[in-house]
């Protein structure tokens, strides 16, 4: 991938994207006779050890009747979302397409829909760019996949390059020939897979889609792009490509008894957080067994995609900030050539004044991004401690906004005294 900051790519200007787990395990809602399974209830299967001939009754059962891709994507739209990344196939090796190579597949279920097709239609239509997750190692319902020990013994004995080739190539083929142009494909936990084998994975996709992006999870840093642990955001910019996966409550798939959302301000400084370190933010939601959204989950989305709409600015095609050395305690900063975002997130007591200190770049004029209102600045040259300072006087009537961004017209790059 590109890293050259004058020609970014689609994935470096998106900065938010949703990321969609659902397959079978959405019916159990994270509980298994009568009891909660602890961690992500997308590994229901394998965190209770169902055996494959029970948890494939779902399959017979499925039928989601509220499932709406147009009602889905257009949220997501909605939601300042510009790209989507459907679990095509999941650890538990369900397929939730049209697969010829396996019928453990969402056509072979009452429903007998595409909904991997019916979402890339979506995207087209809404203008988010349609990208799949793969479980390349991992597959529960596969003799010679990885992970299920219970039903197929220990991993280690498996005929793994047996599946690889029978299911995984052909089912990424089938992904990247039937569904128009695919943004990326998002592998997960290679775990032991071979180097060679991923560098093949990896070639196969680009002999497909040239253009599709693979992510980190390839495995051996063999991704277009650094993929982040779950949740992870790091402390320092970083000058590759990245993003974070990050999930509303604790879990990627539907849970029915988890209803610890991070409240749209911790989405909202984790976007600011996200964008000023050069990276991008995957959100999870996890629609349960009918096709219905959660609405904890509704509520968050909504309210940062209104706060997106007015500050979106100060997100997207963004690029990361080089490192102030002092800690920020009021935010975070976001930039673009030309201008540099404050976001206060911690509101301060009177004088109700914000400060930066180290940056040596000439601000021409300060407002709120919002509104436009003008705003009171001073820049200093600090003899004493060798400083530059940079201050912005805010209104007191703004100490309710959620995440305040104030805008700063810089003449030139923004260069912190400490890096000269
Ligand atoms: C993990 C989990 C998985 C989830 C993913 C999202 O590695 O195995 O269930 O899909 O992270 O980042």
């Amino acid at each position: 991938m590109k890293t050259d900051r004058t020609h970014k790519n689609w994935f470096q200007e998106a900065k938010y994207g949703l990321f969609i787990h659902w397959g079978l395990y959405a019916m159990m809602g994270g509980v298994f006779n009568g009891r909660k399974v602890p961690y992500g209830a997308e590994w229901i299967m394998k965190n209770a050890e169902i055996p494959l001939a029970e948890y494939r009754k779902l399959q017979e059962k499925f039928l989601p009747v509220n499932f709406n891709a147009d009602s889905w994507i257009r949220q997501a739209a909605q939601w300042g979302m510009k790209y989507v990344v459907f679990t095509a196939k999941h650890h538990d090796g369900f397929a939730m397409y049209d697969s010829k190579v396996s019928d453990y597949n969402i056509m072979h279920t009452p429903f007998g829909r595409d909904v991997t097709k019916e979402l890339a239609e979506a995207c087209q239509k809404y203008g988010l760019t349609f990208c799949v997750y793969y479980s390349q190692m991992q597959d529960w319902e596969n003799e010679n996949g990885w992970g299920n020990t219970w039903d197929f013994g220990e991993d280690e004995k498996k005929d793994f390059k047996k599946y690889f080739y029978e299911k995984v190539k052909p089912q990424v083929k089938e992904l990247l020939v039937n569904y128009g142009k695919i943004g990326l494909i998002w592998f997960d936990t290679p775990y032991t897979m071979p180097k060679a084998l991923c560098r093949e994975l990896k070639d196969w996709v680009k002999q497909w889609q040239p253009e599709c992006l693979v992510n980190g999870r390839i495995g051996y840093g063999l991704g277009d792009y650094r993929q982040m642990s779950d949740n992870e955001i790091p402390v320092l910019a970083f000058p590759r490509p990245w993003e974070t996966p990050v999930t509303l409550n604790e879990t990627w798939g539907y849970s029915s008894v988890d209803e610890n959302w991070k409240t749209p301000r911790e989405v909202i400084e984790k976007l600011a957080d996200v964008a000023g370190k050069g990276g991008n933010l995957l959100l999870n939601i996890g629609p349960d067994g009918t096709g219905n959204i959660p609405e904890g989950s509704i509520k968050v989305l909504d309210e940062v995609g209104g706060w997106l709409k007015e500050n979106g600015e100060s997100i997207y095609a963004t690029e990361a900030v080089p490192d102030f050395a002092y800690q920020i305690r009021w935010g975070r900063l976001t930039m673009r050539p030309g201008r540099l975002y404050l976001h206060v997130f911690r509101y301060p007591g009177f004088p109700h004044e914000i400060m930066l200190a180290g940056l040596m770049t000439k601000v021409r004029r300060v407002y709120i991004l919002g509104t436009g209102q003008e705003l009171t600045f001073f820049q200093s040259y600090e003899i004493a401690r060798d400083e530059y300072r940079f201050r912005v006087i805010l209104p007191p009537e703004s100490a309710e906004e959620r995440d305040l961004v104030v805008c700063a017209e810089v003449e030139g790059p923004v260069v912190p005294h400490e890096l000269v």
